[in-house]
């Protein structure tokens, strides 16, 4: 999994920057470039001689090289990288990272880098544990950073606690895995529909919902993570696919969204249908204006959208995955099994309006996923990026 893959090791000044040599070699050995990126303190732990003859680079550590005065781009650097580990990481350079102080190579690389990101930290327990370093660890969560905990025992203090970094062998075994996952939907196609529908009542009013598209764009954004093609049918939200091999649909209306949604899943391998599609339209739009001045109150008269996800469900083939949500405020349960079979989906994502974070609009989420061999799993309350990840491990499990 490592073969070939350019991998940033930064190293920050600790004791257990002794164990970053051996990281080193282990990546080395699996067939990683590397490129040492040191900071001023790591150099006080461990020489730039002794890494730079394992990985076969000189070792980065300044902005200018002192001899050549060469610049050291730290944008290029970001940019070539696949991965960056910064292993250790202390509390000083977590602290700067999560806050963005830019006063050495090692954090502008970081700043740079497009790559994920592990950070490996290692300190003495108390300051492992200072709600300071906790926070800006989950800062860095946050900005989708993989936090690899550092392990419990006797640490450079004598005192025993957590802050020992994680063993170099699974430091190697989390990117080996991360990399994997990043495989696991290649030459998928998969289609996500997201955000709210708007149905025209006048040329300048409609009726919408409270639907901001968040959990559409994080499955969509999971999905790309781990090697699909995606596309996402997306009606009218503020936000923008950050994956830019994301191909967006921009629709407005149900109909609109039915209709885009009927051309692009027959080439698809899955679908996941997040939209919050308004179920009825108004069957006598204005195509002026309707005015405040009028004799007799007007009268918006509704007829039934289409339902896309039932009517793909009649569509799908035995090779094609189609998921669906349910979003109820009573019989939770009830309901949401009685879509999953009339929808003919795989699975349904059940989140209540009843429970506190979940939701339309929330950055939060809490899910009970359903599938139609009536296997139902509890999520505890997360980000929408890791209620993402688990709905796209339902749909990896459930891919023939
Ligand atoms: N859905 C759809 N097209 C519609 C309505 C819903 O594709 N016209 C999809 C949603 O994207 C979701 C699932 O069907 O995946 C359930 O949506 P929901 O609004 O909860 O259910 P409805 O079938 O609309 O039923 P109701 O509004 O009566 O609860």
């Amino acid at each position: 999994m490592l073969k070939g893959k350019h991998i940033i090791l930064g190293i920050c000044g600790g004791i257990a920057a002794y164990k970053s040599a051996y990281l080193l070699r282990l990546l080395i050995k699996a067939g990683a470039e590397v490129q040492v990126v040191i900071t001023p303190a790591g150099k006080e732990f461990i020489t730039p001689v002794t890494l730079s003859a394992l990985s076969g680079k000189p070792v980065i550590s300044e902005f200018f090289t002192a001899n050549t005065g060469s610049w050291n781009s730290h944008v290029d650097l970001g940019l070539w990288a696949d991965a960056m580990v910064i292993a250790p990481a202390t509390a000083s350079t977590i602290g700067k990272m999560a806050n963005g102080v830019a006063d050495n190579m090692l954090v502008t690389t970081y700043l740079s880098a497009k790559a994920p990101v592990f950070v490996a930290p290692a300190m003495d327990l108390d300051m492992f544990a200072h709600p300071s370093t906790q926070r800006n660890l989950q800062l860095l969560r946050q900005y989708g950073n993989h936090i690899i905990e550092p392990a419990s025992g006797e640490l450079a203090s004598h005192l025993v606690g957590k802050g020992r970094m994680e063993e170099p062998e699974n430091i190697v075994k989390v990117l080996e895995e991360y990399f994997a996952a990043s495989q696991s939907l290649a030459c998928k196609r998969i289609m996500v529909t997201a955000g709210p529908t708007y149905e025209k009542i006048d040329p300048v009013r409609y009726i919408g919902n409270y639907s901001s598209g968040k959990m559409g764009y994080a499955i969509a954004e999971e999905c790309a993570s781990r090697g699909a093609e995606v596309v996402i049918i997306s009606g009218p939200v503020s936000l923008k696919a950050e994956n830019q091999s994301i191909k967006v649909v921009d629709v407005e209306s149900a109909q609109e969204m039915y209709d885009a949604s009927v051309k692009e899943f027959p080439r698809c391998d899955a679908a996941i249908m997040c939209a919050a599609v308004a179920d009825y339209c108004v069957e006598n739009q204005s195509s002026h204006k309707i005015k405040r001045e009028h004799d007799e109150l007007p009268v918006i008269r509704l007829k039934k959208n289409p339902d896309i996800a039932a009517s793909l469900g009649t569509m799908k083939s035995d090779r094609q995955v189609l998921a669906g949500f349910a979003l109820e405020t009573d019989n939770e349960d009830a309901n949401a099994v009685e879509k999953l079979h009339r929808k003919h989906l795989d699975f349904i994502v059940l989140n209540s309006l009843n429970e506190p974070g979940a939701g339309f609009k929330t950055d939060t989420n809490k899910v009970t996923i359903i599938d139609n061999t009536g296997n139902r799993r509890v999520y505890d309350l997360k980000s929408k990026r890791l209620v993402a990840k688990d709905i796209v491990d339902v749909l990896i499990e459930k891919m023939p």
